[in-house]
């Protein structure tokens, strides 16, 4: 079976009746909200609350009854997907451009749990490109700047125009280059016209890895 769909499974077991759940985006937690789709059938008693429009598309699409992030005072769970894990469950996100969405749902979660195929497990991030949302608004300055820090930045397009978030912002690709992901990720925090990027350290509690075989887990 798929590394990610074995993950994504597995991970819906940890879902237990009565709990608020932030719900991620992308391919891999994508098999985590059919599966808690088939348990709400089944009568489990969940509340989601998506990260983009398209994990609320499917997540109304399985019968999982949704509310909105501001109407909600703390998930107990959160399980999403991620690009790149560490180690020490540091991880970059936001390769599906849901990133800030994602971010502040995390935040606002009791626990994070990540959903991946083992690829997705390194020693060191960086190999994934950084996703960086950005305001529109002179966002050419903003990468002449990027430019100049020697981080080759891409701004992400789909058919032929800027890719633009569920938070109507664009998204920049660049390169990680500091080793020190922490301060790299403050630099970005402080810079103007950045409104968030797809560092998420210290975010995530355990880590579903599927590969294909087996499902295993990590904790931080
Ligand atoms: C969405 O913006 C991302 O953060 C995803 O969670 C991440 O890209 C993982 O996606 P896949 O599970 O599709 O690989």
């Amino acid at each position: 079976m798929d590394g990610k769909k074995m993950a994504g499974e597995k991970a819906a077991e940890l879902v237990e009746d009565g709990m608020i759940v932030g719900l991620g985006t992308g391919s891999t937690v994508y098999y985590t909200i059919k599966k808690l789709g088939e348990r709400v059938q089944s009568g489990l008693h969940i509340t989601g609350v998506p990260t983009s429009r398209a994990t609320e598309k499917l997540a109304r699409e399985c019968g999982i009854p949704i509310a909105d992030l501001n109407d909600t005072a703390q998930m107990d769970v959160t399980i999403d997907g991620a690009d790149e894990v560490d180690p020490s469950l540091n991880g970059i996100k936001g390769g599906g451009g849901a990133l800030l969405f994602e971010k502040l749902v995390a935040k606002a979660s009791k626990r994070n749990i990540w959903v991946v195929d083992s690829r997705k497990m390194v020693q060191q991030l960086g190999a994934f490109p950084l996703p960086v949302e950005v305001v529109p608004f002179g966002y050419k300055h903003l990468m002449k700047t990027f430019e100049r820090e020697g981080l080759n930045p891409v701004l992400r397009m789909k058919e032929g125009r800027p890719y633009v978030t569920d938070g109507g912002h664009y998204i920049v690709d660049i390169k990680l280059k500091s080793p020190d992901i922490g301060a790299f990720g403050a630099w970005l925090d402080g810079y103007t016209g950045v409104v968030e990027h797809g560092l998420f350290l210290g975010i995530c509690d355990l880590v579903v890895i599927g590969d294909g075989s087996k499902v295993y887990t990590k904790n931080r």
